[in-house]
């Protein structure tokens, strides 16, 4: 088959991906054990057994779980180096990883280790694979702004070690406006900026995140086909959607992977990626996103080249970057 064979050796970037979410569950085992964390599964198959979701937050809370087995400096580095490898692997070339400081802040878990335990595999990752990598640290939306103020400040001083921000956890009932002043705060510090909508919420969260918040790109953004005006402003300024398909199909915001409406998005000139959101949970890295979209759609070649071309226009790399990969 040249299709698949295409998706996997095409360069790529991936955009949308929770580097908690890459946690595969023998390394949960692993890491509890390291260090003495008791976790309420058995073993690695019925945690794995437990990966059964319905929606959103029913993730979200065996996600927080999961992560409750990362305490010291070398488990984020561990967890980033598993996955940039794997990222690697399926020919990524440049990867803006997400990560949730507050998931683990709150647990006594010092800022600086998690940040410089996640940089330090960047910068390895750089050496080794040739990968490029950089951070984009989220505020957790159901936390409040008081909390997003708190954990901005915490992460100043390691400023240098990540390029922007975003927003993710539980969307409903928790839109964009929320976090306006931290938005405008960071954008003040040259921060890049990007914020999940219009995963599981309305598309008025994805207007709100584009002129409230004022971000450059809108991670998932898939209800924004309920509004014709939404769609022809998100074209007319090419503002990149990062969509995870097999995402969307685990916490059934499609029915199936053949109902998606990635072809749409494309079909309506926006700027879309393909990308893996939590691969450890949901069945696949970004290749597998790729070829099982693919085998599930009838999209071509032609589709292929201009995903992969969107994700590299979409990164924050530098333009010489951009311009060697293109
Ligand atoms: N955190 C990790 N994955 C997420 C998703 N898909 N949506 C919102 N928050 C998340
Ligand atoms: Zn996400």
């Amino acid at each position: 088959e040249r299709l698949p064979a295409l998706l996997r050796a095409m360069p790529k970037a991936e955009l949308h991906i929770h580097i908690e979410g890459s946690l595969e569950p023998e390394m949960i085992f692993a890491l509890a054990q390291r260090n003495g964390v008791s976790l309420p599964y058995a073993d690695v198959q019925a945690l794995r057994s437990a990966y059964a979701f319905t929606d959103l937050q029913s993730f979200l809370d065996i996600y927080y779980a999961g992560a409750s087995v990362l305490l010291h400096e070398q488990d984020f580095y561990d967890m980033a180096r598993a996955y940039l490898a794997r990222a690697a692997m399926d020919n990524v070339v440049r990867a803006e990883i997400f990560f949730d400081p507050q998931t683990h802040t709150a647990r006594g878990v010092s800022m600086a280790a998690v940040v410089n335990g996640l940089h330090r595999a960047c910068e390895d990752a750089r050496a080794e694979w040739g990968i490029s990598a950089a951070l984009i640290l989220c505020f957790l939306r159901h936390l409040s702004e008081e909390d997003a103020f708190a954990t901005l400040e915490q992460a100043l001083p390691l400023q240098d070690k990540f390029i922007g921000v975003g927003l993710d956890s539980s969307e409903v009932g928790h839109p964009p406006e929320k976090f306006a002043r931290v938005f405008a705060r960071c954008r003040q510090l040259g921060l890049h900026t990007v914020a999940h909508a219009g995963e599981e919420g309305p598309p008025a969260y994805i207007w709100s995140a584009l002129d409230v918040l004022k971000v450059e790109r809108i991670d998932h953004g898939v209800q924004a086909l309920r509004d014709p005006v939404l769609v022809q402003r998100l074209a007319q300024g090419g503002v990149p959607l990062t969509v995870c398909p097999l995402s969307n199909q685990k916490l059934r915001v499609f029915p199936d992977l053949p109902a998606h409406n990635l072809p749409q998005l494309l079909e309506a000139g926006l700027c879309a990626t393909v990308n893996s959101d939590d691969p450890a949970y949901f069945g696949g890295y970004i290749n597998d996103n790729f070829t099982q979209l693919f085998a599930a759609t009838g999209m071509t070649a032609r589709h292929a080249y201009q995903l992969a071309s969107n994700s590299l226009q979409a990164s924050f790399a530098p333009e010489a970057d951009k311009r060697a990969w293109a």
